[in-house]
């Protein structure tokens, strides 16, 4: 898979793209990844990307020059199977949306900043919208390593273990049972006997009615297939 990712600040990448299972899954050519910063698209002297808003109000809007200049470039080398626009107003993510998305092999993530961007970018290149929750951050770039690392993870070949990625929470609408590790025993809390039997179905047994009694607990809409958290 390729991802193009267009921000105006590029180095908030360096930190999550260079660790753990993204930075792994480049090194092993299963994801090739491409920062571009939108400033080198500019024409002005002053390598500014926004503009006030016709109409008035606050905030500065990011202008169509440079994004139609830097989309462009980018589709003369490559097909997109999306476009998609990290922004508050988009679709919420969810583990669905990540593995659909995962299956693609080019995409664009375009990082917005500022008031928006001018709606005719949203018009004419934007194939996709997503906000990753209800909440406004300052940018959408956080947002674009939030949509990176939730679909790299799912890439076959990328977790060590090809089951882990299926047995994640949301993966079949139930959240994840409680996990323990060694020792068996720290200052009395013990870890449940059936875990330590040995006893193969009766453990799967037991982590599907622990999902489940989270899931109904914890998250109930999940199992009345309403995935979006109110
Ligand atoms: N940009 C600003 N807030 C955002 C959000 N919640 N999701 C995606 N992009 C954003």
């Amino acid at each position: 898979m390729h991802i193009d990712i267009i921000t105006i600040f590029p180095a908030m990448f360096e930190g999550p793209f260079t660790q753990s299972i993204i930075k792994r899954s480049v090194e092993k050519g299963l994801v090739s990844l491409d920062i571009h910063d939108l400033r080198d698209f500019t024409k002005n002297k002053h390598r500014s990307v926004d503009d006030y808003a016709y109409g008035g109000g606050a905030g500065m809007v990011m202008m169509i020059e440079p994004l139609a200049d830097c989309i462009e470039e980018l589709k003369n080398k490559r097909d997109y199977d999306e476009i998609i626009f990290l922004t508050p107003d988009g679709n919420l993510l969810d583990q669905e949306m990540a593995n659909q998305i995962s299956t693609l092999q080019n995409i664009i993530l375009l990082c917005g900043h500022y008031k928006g961007i001018d709606e005719r970018v949203r018009e004419h290149f934007i194939t996709r919208e997503i906000s990753i929750g209800n909440y406004v951050l300052s940018g959408g770039e956080l947002a674009a390593a939030v949509v990176v690392d939730s679909i790299v993870r799912l890439i076959p070949g990328v977790l060590g273990d090809e089951t882990s990625a299926l047995s994640d929470s949301f993966q079949d609408k139930l959240l994840s049972p409680p996990v323990y590790t060694r020792p068996a025993k720290f200052r009395g809390w013990e870890v449940p006997d059936i875990l330590l039997s040995g006893h193969e179905r009766k453990i799967h047994e037991w982590r599907m009615e622990k999902a489940l009694e989270r899931t109904k607990k914890r998250r109930p809409e999940l199992l009345e297939g309403n995935n979006n958290q109110k």
